[in-house]
């Protein structure tokens, strides 16, 4: 079987057959790298390098690289899912945890798939409505939805062959991460941490759908018997009582590799619930399995070893971020190693069979730990660390050093591509804490988001200041000597993820709305192209009847796109983008640019009141709407909102009108005042954007100006000094 499987996607290679839906098989997954032309896992192969090892494109002809079809969503919400490409059809998934399978020649669609999320269930995602892809097994596909199914999908015409609910439907979880296929299992996690829930991962039969294992990453109520023995030393690294009434958290929302020499499953696994360890430990503790990469046997779900990246973490660093297994030369020594640039700002090198810590350096500035002990493997905190009295600025911010956006290792270059942040970020406790439900984060923290004084603040100084504290780069680094190659600054903090190919490129997608192509060994820049959307999706590579090609999910979200003002206040539609030599499509252009047609309502509201809206909003809308109300431009921004529905704000925030469209009713967590008081900030906020709008040219020239010199002053201020 396999042999004729194998026989039938050569044929298919050299074009010979044209439609084939050969079976996808542990034996196809584990020598994907002798399937060139797919793409067959999250990251195209187990060991997730996402190196694709095509050399059709290269650097001598990328210049003639061009659009060969694209593929409007329909959405404006972000998009962060990586393809899968299997003989010839490319199956993409986008928000609303919606699929798309197309031909991955012609761009003709094929069939679809919406699992119809209620939109309302939307409140309890933290960071967009993304999803991140697919796996393959057999002849189905197997989707995670943002309600928590898991759904198996015929791969040939879309058909749902079995869906099952992998949550408790009382709690904010969420799922965003692409399940993976291993050994006939599919294996799915959760997101959820920022609200409260308890993290874990789950295995179901592919055929089936039954639940074959559950692994917990964080213990649950002391009160009830424990489910395993690892549990139960993991409870001991724990303190008080909040954190299994909140959840603990430890969610696995995004990464996952596989090793099927050791058959080995590694899991990323997440922050805590809340965040802050003085509030959620009180007494201290580790609190495995937090910010941990963890080691299971994936047949059975048993723990094997687990290394902790940030002990009692209280940043919210994750160590979800990429993990990526590679042979490494090391110290004169070749290593089967695991890889990972999780949030806390140190790149770690680890034995991917015992969990033993090889390397981990500083790869972005970082001043809550000084090193990381190779010894005992434990960061060394400084005094920046404890901001369990007074508030710190401390490097990296939440959303990292690094964040979900996917590296990539290149085998010749040798060298890993890390689509970084540089972010400084005030962290404080909470002096009372009380669990708030999914409405609004829960992170033990004072909300310093909601502690208002912005208004007035010019917009263009707002960004700058942003724009500054905030900066995105593209970071090849050496993982054998531990430092870094070469660096491209970004004008936004958040930008795509990676592609590597064996031809010496690296693919990158960014904030300013640009498809990139560099050098691999030196970072040159050698092609761009502008996409009309802000991209923070990682891109593929794939091959149909011997042409190759390049393809993005071009979509503008995520944590960073929804809640950050960025320098961009316009984008096109969330769509799939795909590029070959010769491709003479065109990028349409349906920028959408806000602009104020009408003057705001006249107000008559009282300076306190505002200010109160402010903080109202701080808390409670700036995730979704902005910052600041800020030019997220995924969600509406409500300084431009016109006076049909200014006339119906109350019955849209308290009688939730909108919940249809993902904008729930606050009327359990805000009282009529509240919605007044932030409707009258709303209004003064837009009467300064009309003003600023209808100001003088010169004085626009000014204020621009100004704001980049203020800004640089206030990120001095802001900024600890950084190691
Ligand atoms: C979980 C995300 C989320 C949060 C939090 C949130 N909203 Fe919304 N809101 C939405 C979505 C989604 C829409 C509908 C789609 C759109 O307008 O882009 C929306 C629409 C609206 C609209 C209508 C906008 C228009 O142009 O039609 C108003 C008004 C609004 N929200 C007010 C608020 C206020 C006030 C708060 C805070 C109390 C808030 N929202 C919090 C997601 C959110």
């Amino acid at each position: 079987m396999n042999l004729l499987i194998r026989s039938w996607s050569t044929l298919f290679s050299i074009g010979l057959v044209v439609i084939v839906h050969a079976d996808v098989d542990a034996e196809r997954v584990v020598n994907a790298n002798s399937e060139p032309e797919n793409w067959l896992t999250h990251g195209r192969t187990y060991a997730e390098e996402r190196e694709s090892p095509l050399t059709q494109i290269n650097k001598d002809n990328i210049n003639q690289l061009g659009l060969a079809w694209y593929f409007d969503t329909n959405t404006q919400r972000g998009l962060e899912g990586s393809p899968l490409v299997i003989e010839g059809v490319i199956y993409s998934t986008t928000s609303w945890s919606r699929v798309y399978a197309h031909d991955a020649a012609s761009g003709e669609l094929l069939w679809q798939y919406d699992p119809l999320v209620p939109r309302a269930w939307g409140v309890n995602a933290c960071c967009d409505v993304v999803n991140r892809g697919l796996a393959a097994w057999g002849e189905s596909l197997y989707l995670g939805t943002l309600d928590g199914r898991l759904v198996a999908l015929n791969r040939v015409d879309g058909r749902v062959r079995w869906e099952t609910l992998t949550i408790d439907r009382s709690r904010p979880y969420t799922i965003t991460g692409a399940p993976r296929a291993v050994n006939g299992k599919i294996i799915i996690g959760n997101g959820g941490a920022e609200y409260g829930v308890r993290g874990y991962v789950t295995a179901y039969d592919a055929l089936t759908g039954a639940q074959a294992w559950r692994f917990y990453t964080v213990p649950g109520d002391p009160g009830k018997p424990y489910e395993s023995d690892v549990m139960r030393m993991a409870a001991k690294t724990w303190t008080g009582d909040i954190y299994w009434k909140v959840g603990g958290g430890g969610t696995v929302w995004d990464s996952m590799a596989y090793d099927p020499e050791f058959n080995l499953l590694y899991i990323g696994v997440g922050n805590g619930s809340p965040w802050n360890r003085w509030v959620r430990s009180p007494d201290g503790g580790d609190n495995l399995f937090l910010s941990s990469i963890v080691a299971l046997n994936p047949d059975t779900g048993a723990y094997v070893w687990h290394y902790q990246t940030t002990p009692s973490d209280t940043w919210d660093y994750t160590a979800t971020q990429h993990i990526l297994l590679a042979d490494i030369e090391i110290r004169n020594k070749t290593r089967k190693v695991l890889m990972q640039a999780p949030k806390n700002g140190f790149f770690y090198v680890i034995d991917r069979e015992t969990g033993e810590l090889i390397a981990a350096d500083k790869y972005v500035p970082v001043t809550w730990a000084s090193q990381v002990n190779l010894e005992t493997g434990r960061p060394m905190e400084t005094g920046n660390a404890d901001h369990s009295a007074e508030s710190q600025n401390t490097a990296p911010a939440a959303l990292g050093g690094h964040n979900w956006q996917p590296m990539a290792y290149n085998q010749a270059s040798g060298l890993v591509y890390i689509p970084a942040i540089e972010a400084v970020q005030p962290y404080s406790t909470a002096q009372a804490f009380s669990f708030r439900g999914s409405s609004q984060w829960n992170l033990g923290q004072a909300e310093a988001a909601g502690k208002g004084g912005l208004r007035g603040v010019p917009s263009v100084l707002l960004e700058s200041v942003f724009k500054k504290l905030l900066r995105g780069r593209l970071i090849a680094w050496d993982p054998g000597l531990q430092q870094e190659r070469w660096r491209v600054d970004h004008t936004t903090m958040w930008n795509g993820g990676v592609l590597t190919t064996q031809s010496g490129l690296v693919f990158q997608g960014t904030g300013d709305r640009r498809l990139v192509a560099y050098d691999a060994d030196s970072g040159e820049l050698l092609w761009e192209v502008e996409t009309g959307t802000g991209i923070v999706a990682p891109p593929i590579s794939y091959a149909v009847n011997g042409e190759q090609y390049i393809a993005v999910l071009a979509g503008w979200g995520g944590v960073g796109g929804l809640s950050l003002p960025q320098s961009i206040n316009a984008n096109g539609t969330s769509r799939l983008l795909v590029y070959k030599l010769g491709g003479t499509g065109s990028h349409p252009t349906n920028l959408i640019e806000l602009e104020m047609a009408e003057a705001p309502p006249a107000t008559v509201a009282s300076r306190e009141s505002i200010d109160r809206g402010e903080v109202v909003y701080g808390e409670y809308c700036a995730r979704c709407h902005g910052l600041a109300v800020g030019k997220g431009g995924v969600v509406s921004d409500l300084r431009y909102l016109d006076a049909a529905t200014h006339e119906i704000f109350d019955e849209i925030v308290l009688g939730g009108v909108f919940s249809g469209v993902g904008m729930v009713s606050f009327a359990d967590l805000l009282s009529e005042n509240d919605v007044a008081d932030v409707h009258n900030y709303l209004i003064a906020a837009a009467h300064q954007t009309w003003d600023e709008q209808n100001s003088a040219d010169w004085w626009r020239t000014f204020l621009v100006w100004v704001s980049d010199v203020a800004a640089e002053f206030v990120v001095w201020v802001l900024s600890p000094s950084m190691s």
